[in-house]
């Protein structure tokens, strides 16, 4: 008897409560994005597999083996299931020409795949909340990135939040400590690990962020990065500090911070918790000033950051009381021929009114029907029989603090549900 389907490995239901509780945060996050004027973008979830590997980067760990890609059976077309958002964004900014007189500040939010192990706060099919502003050169905006997040965590009661921040410097102050990093990892080539051996060419920055303990102290005696920065590299970073320090958030400079994703330049950071395990990160981004120009557009600067909200959400403790179980206003009990299809319009009547109203399904007793109605959750049951339709009737009974069952017709109904639920009076008109 085993033939019962599952789910994918790494990808989740959300069921009716969880699924609650997430629609109350996006809400949350929806008013958060626009008290900063940001705007929504929605792209497709299938891309262009060279658009990741453009955009992301042939060598990392994202690119080389976590993709779900596949060839269009129909026309041979290699596509991908998109592991992040910021490359469909900037693509779908370039294509539809969105920054050609204004930046914008553009936000996304959906499900993301990646091929990684599941644990807690890792998950095949995740989903983020996206941020990115195109167009805006200075310091200001990623400040503003930072402040916002700081806003959301706040807003939300999380605790235990940390933010590390690091300048990756420009193209050419990256490529001269890439040099300077290369030579010094090839004194140690014996000593690294397998991966760190296969990126010391291709990606020697991925080097320095292994969790490999063997390894630290060759990471620890490393040129840092932010040694080479120039001076306007220098200037944006203590810039977006100053504006730090300013709005009071704390940070640590983590020197050793260098994302997953090759697009970045400049300002990076991710947002910590002591409370995922080693999911540790559960907001990150920076500035990618490179990429709109290398997926093709005109030259622009751009930052951004992600959330991945299954990790918010295993923090948001709150968010278990503030998660609303969602009760209707009224159940609709009736039983009789000429009773269902009364009911059934009273129904609709009461929705047309404003309320919500289940209606019952599946016949049975009154008594059995009362207690459905009581286990909804429903303040109101509106109980119709065949007598009742006939009068053209209703008979309204409160289900939760008592009070006398009386009959009224379906536009005094609506009248009294309007008094009890909203408690709107005649005087008050
Ligand atoms: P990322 O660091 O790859 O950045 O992902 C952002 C966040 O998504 C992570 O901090 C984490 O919370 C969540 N996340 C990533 N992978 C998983 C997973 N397998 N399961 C659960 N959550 C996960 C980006 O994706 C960039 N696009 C962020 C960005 C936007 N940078 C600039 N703009």
């Amino acid at each position: 008897m085993s033939n019962k389907l599952q789910g994918v490995r790494g990808m989740n239901d959300l069921l009716p409560d969880e699924a609650e509780r997430w629609e109350a945060f996006e809400e949350i996050v929806r008013d958060w994005l626009k008290s900063y004027g940001y705007r929504p973008i929605r792209t497709p979830i299938v891309e262009y597999t060279k658009l990741f590997s453009r955009g992301v980067g042939e060598h990392t760990d994202i690119v080389e083996k976590e993709m779900y890609s596949f060839e269009d059976r129909l026309n041979g077309e290699q596509l991908t299931m998109r592991p992040e958002g910021t490359a469909s964004c900037v693509r779908s900014v370039i294509e539809h020409n969105l920054i050609f007189q204004n930046p914008q500040r553009l936000y996304y939010s959906g499900p993301m795949f990646r091929h990684e192990r599941p644990q807690k706060g890792r998950y095949r099919q995740f989903h983020q909340v996206g941020v990115e502003a195109l167009g805006f050169a200075g310091p200001d905006v990623d400040a503003e990135h930072i402040v916002m997040c700081r806003r959301l965590w706040d807003d939300l009661g999380l605790e235990d939040v940390s933010l590390e921040l690091n300048s990756l410097g420009d193209a050419s102050e990256r490529a001269e400590h890439r040099q300077a990093l290369i030579a010094y990892l090839e004194r140690y080539q014996d000593q690294l690990d397998e991966d760190g051996r296969r990126r010391l060419h291709t990606n020697p920055l991925r080097v320095l962020d292994t969790k490999n303990p063997a390894l630290q102290e060759i990471v620890e005696g490393a040129p840092r990065l932010l040694e080479y920065l120039g001076e306007e590299s220098l200037k944006h970073f203590e810039a977006v500090q100053a504006l730090l320090r300013e709005a009071a958030v704390p940070y640590r400079i983590n020197p050793r911070l260098v994302r997953g994703l090759d697009y970045y330049n400049r300002t990076v950071f991710e947002w910590t918790t002591t409370r995922l395990g080693a999911q540790a990160t559960f907001c990150a981004g920076g500035r990618y000033d490179g990429l709109i120009e290398q997926l093709g557009g005109k030259a622009a600067p751009a930052c951004g950051f992600a959330m991945g909200m299954e990790r918010v959400m295993l923090m948001w403790q709150e968010g278990l009381d503030t998660g609303r179980l969602s009760s209707p206003d009224v159940y609709l009990v009736h039983q009789g021929d000429k009773a269902q299809p009364f009911a059934f319009r009273v129904g609709e009547e009461i929705r047309s009114a404003g309320f919500s109203a289940v209606f019952h399904c599946g016949g049975g007793s009154f008594k059995s029907q009362m207690k459905k109605a009581d286990a909804s959750g429903a303040a109101y049951a509106v109980i119709v029989g065949d007598d009742e339709a006939a009068a053209g009737k209703v008979s309204l009974k409160p289900l939760r603090d008592g009070g006398e069952q009386i009959a009224v017709t379906p536009e005094e109904l609506v009248g009294l549900l309007a008094d009890h639920l909203y408690g709107t009076d005649e005087q008050a008109g």
